[in-house]
C-alpha cells in the first residue's frame, strides 16, 4: 500500500448532515475541508432516517442555495395532531409560532442534494475509507490517517470536525476522564415501516394508547412512514405484516371510526430510543457535531435540526478565526451549542415520556400523561410551547 501525504484545513469525519452542510458553510467563507465517509454513496444515499426540517434548517438550506428539490418536494406543514382517548386535537404550530412550519423531507434526499452540490463545486468527498484514527488533536496539526483507494493517507489539518454519528470514532478518540457523560435509555423502541398507500391524514399524527405510542408520518403521495412503539429487543421477524397493521389500527382508532389506508409494507426495522450528550463537545483541535456528540429519541423529531445547528455555529467559529485570528467561537463552542442541545434533549425526553406506555408505569403514571396530554391541548400557552419547540427555537436564541 502506498503512503500519502495530504493537508486540507478541517478534516471533516462523516457525510452525514452534519460533515455535509459543515463542507458547504465553510466552501462559503472561503474555507478548504475535506470530508471522509467509510459507507459507500449509495448507502449513505439510501439509509432511511427521519424527515422533519425545522423553520431555521429550511431557512438555512434555501438561503445557501441547496433547497431547490427540498422547495419542490417537501411538504410544509402546519401543524401536527395528538391522539388520545379516541380523539384528535390538532396543534396548530404556524398560528401558534407567529407563522413558522415545519417542511417534510427526508434526511436522505437533504443528504442527495448535498453531496451532489457540493461535488459539482468540486468539493472533495471520499466515500468508503477505512482504518480511521485521528492523531495529535491537541496539538495545532492534527492527524487524520485512513484508507483509501488502496492509499494509505496521513490527513494534515488545523481542525477536525467529528461528525460520525454516535458510533463514530471521533468521539472514542477523547479518554473518558475528559469529558462528563448523560444519558437515558428507554425501556421500548419504535419499529418503524415503509408503506405503499396514500397519504391517511394531511398532518403527522401522534397518538398515546393503551397499546402504546403510534406515528403517522409521510415520505410522499405514494409511500407513508409509520412507527409503533415495541420491546427494543424484539425480533423484526415476530411482526408479521398483518401484526403490524393491527397495532396500527388499534392505536390509531378513534370514536369517529377514522380509517388508515393500508396497502404493501415495503420495509420494515427497530430502532433503539436513547437520550445522550457528551460534555464538552471539544476535546483541543477536535469539535464534534451532531449524533457524535448527542442523542435524542427521535418523537421530538429534533436530530437532523440539532446536527445543523451544531455545524453553523462551528462553521462560524472557524470563519472568525481564519479571518482574525480570534478563538472567542472556537472556545465558546460546547457552551453555545449545549443551550439548544439541551433545549431539545429536554423537548424529546418531554414529548417521549408523555407519548408512550412504560412497562413498569402504575396507573397513577398514566393518569399525569393524560392530564399532560389534555393540558397540552386544552391550553393554548402550552400547545404555543410545544409548537415553538417543534418547529425549533431560532438559531441565536
Ligand atoms: C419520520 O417521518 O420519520 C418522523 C417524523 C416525526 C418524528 C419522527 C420521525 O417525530
Amino acid at each position: 500500500m502506498q503512503d500519502v501525504r495530504r493537508r486540507t484545513r478541517i478534516g471533516i469525519i462523516g457525510a452525514g448532515p452534519a460533515g455535509l452542510l459543515l463542507s458547504h458553510l465553510l466552501d462559503k467563507e472561503g474555507i478548504d475541508s475535506v470530508v471522509l465517509e467509510s459507507r459507500s454513496r449509495t448507502e449513505v444515499e439510501t439509509t432511511i432516517r427521519a424527515g422533519v426540517l425545522e423553520h431555521g434548517t429550511v431557512n438555512l438550506l434555501t438561503d445557501m442555495g441547496l433547497g431547490e428539490r427540498m422547495q419542490r418536494e417537501g411538504a410544509v406543514h402546519h401543524g401536527i395532531e395528538l391522539r388520545f382517548d379516541g380523539e384528535g386535537h390538532r396543534v396548530p404550530l404556524t398560528e401558534l409560532t407567529n407563522g413558522r412550519s415545519i417542511v417534510l423531507y427526508p434526511q436522505h434526499e437533504v443528504l442527495k442534494d448535498l453531496i451532489a452540490a457540493r461535488l459539482e463545486q468540486g468539493g472533495q468527498i471520499l466515500f468508503n475509507v477505512s482504518n480511521v484514527r485521528l492523531a495529535d488533536i491537541t496539538s495545532t496539526q492534527p492527524v487524520v490517517h485512513f484508507v483509501h483507494e488502496q492509499q494509505h493517507i496521513e490527513l494534515q489539518c488545523d481542525f477536525i470536525a467529528g461528525c460520525d454519528g454516535f458510533h463514530g470514532v471521533s468521539r472514542s478518540t477523547i479518554a473518558a476522564t475528559d469529558h462528563n457523560v448523560y444519558s437515558r435509555n428507554y425501556p421500548f423502541g419504535w419499529l418503524g415501516i415503509l408503506m405503499q398507500a396514500p397519504p391517511s391524514a394531511q398532518e403527522l399524527i401522534y397518538a398515546y394508547s393503551e397499546r402504546g405510542f403510534a406515528l403517522v408520518s409521510t415520505r410522499s403521495p405514494e409511500l407513508q412512514r409509520m412507527y409503533i412503539q415495541c420491546d427494543p429487543s424484539d425480533d423484526i421477524g415476530n411482526w408479521s405484516d398483518e401484526r403490524i397493521l393491527e397495532e396500527l389500527q388499534v392505536r390509531l382508532a378513534t370514536r369517529d371510526n377514522w380509517q388508515l389506508r393500508v396497502g404493501p409494507i415495503v420495509q420494515k426495522s427497530i430502532l433503539a430510543m436513547r437520550s445522550f450528550v457528551i460534555e464538552p463537545m471539544q476535546y483541543g483541535r477536535l469539535f464534534l457535531a451532531g449524533d457524535a456528540a448527542h442523542i435524542v429519541p427521535p418523537t421530538g423529531a429534533k436530530g437532523l435540526n440539532l446536527a445543523v445547528a451544531d455545524v453553523r455555529h462551528l462553521a462560524r467559529a472557524l470563519a472568525l478565526f481564519y479571518r482574525s485570528h480570534q478563538t472567542d467561537l472556537l472556545e465558546a463552542y460546547t457552551q453555545t451549542c449545549l443551550r439548544r442541545v439541551w433545549r431539545a434533549e429536554h423537548f424529546s425526553w418531554w414529548m417521549t415520556s408523555m407519548l408512550h406506555r412504560f412497562p413498569t408505569d402504575d396507573a397513577f403514571g398514566q393518569r399525569l400523561q393524560q392530564s399532560q396530554l389534555d393540558y397540552t391541548v386544552r391550553s393554548p400557552d402550552a400547545a404555543a410551547s410545544l409548537a415553538e419547540n417543534y418547529v425549533g427555537l431560532p438559531f441565536d436564541w
